[in-house]
């Protein structure tokens, strides 16, 4: 197991009992949010986008401020929407959709959050500050992380 693994499985024991008895969907994403946040160094910004009205409305998040509505179907969170599936971007200047909140974000991942039924209802969003910084690990690391958020609330 390398590093990177190592850290996600750390953060999932952590984070399994806390969510578990988390009272609401903002508790559980405020607690994901300042974990990721403060224990992964490469994260510049991590928050949720959900969908409301045929558009993405920022939800809880950690970092510099952040564009508060993604008009579909531009940018990075769209794209992952309307694929259902997440993507992971080494360069945000190779994207040319890409949406720049803040111009200091280098690479990115994001990440559909579905419902019960399997319907995506809005994305996980996490940029770094550098380039090529989320591969299959991250990715599989996060899926996990949002496997523990209790779906009643979504
Ligand atoms: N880059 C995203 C916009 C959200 S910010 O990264 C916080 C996009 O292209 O959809």
């Amino acid at each position: 197991m390398n590093s990177k693994q190592k850290k996600y499985n750390r953060l999932i024991h952590q984070l399994e009992p806390l969510l578990k008895n988390s009272p609401s969907l903002n508790a559980q994403l405020a607690t994901i949010n300042a974990l990721l946040y403060h224990k992964v160094p490469y994260i510049f910004w991590v928050g949720f986008y959900f969908i409301k009205n045929d558009e993405l409305i920022v939800g809880p998040y950690q970092g510099p401020l952040a564009c508060q509505v993604l008009t579909k179907p531009k940018g990075v969170c769209w794209a992952s929407v309307l694929k259902s599936e997440p993507i992971i971007v080494a360069d945000v200047e190779d994207f040319p959709d890409h949406i720049a909140c803040d111009s200091r974000s280098k690479s990115e991942i994001v990440i559909p959050v579905k419902d019960t039924s399997g319907k995506v209802v809005g994305v996980l969003d996490i940029d770094s500050d550098k380039t090529e910084q989320f591969d299959r690990d991250d990715l599989a690391g996060l899926s996990g992380i949002l496997n523990l958020i209790n779906k009643k609330f979504l």
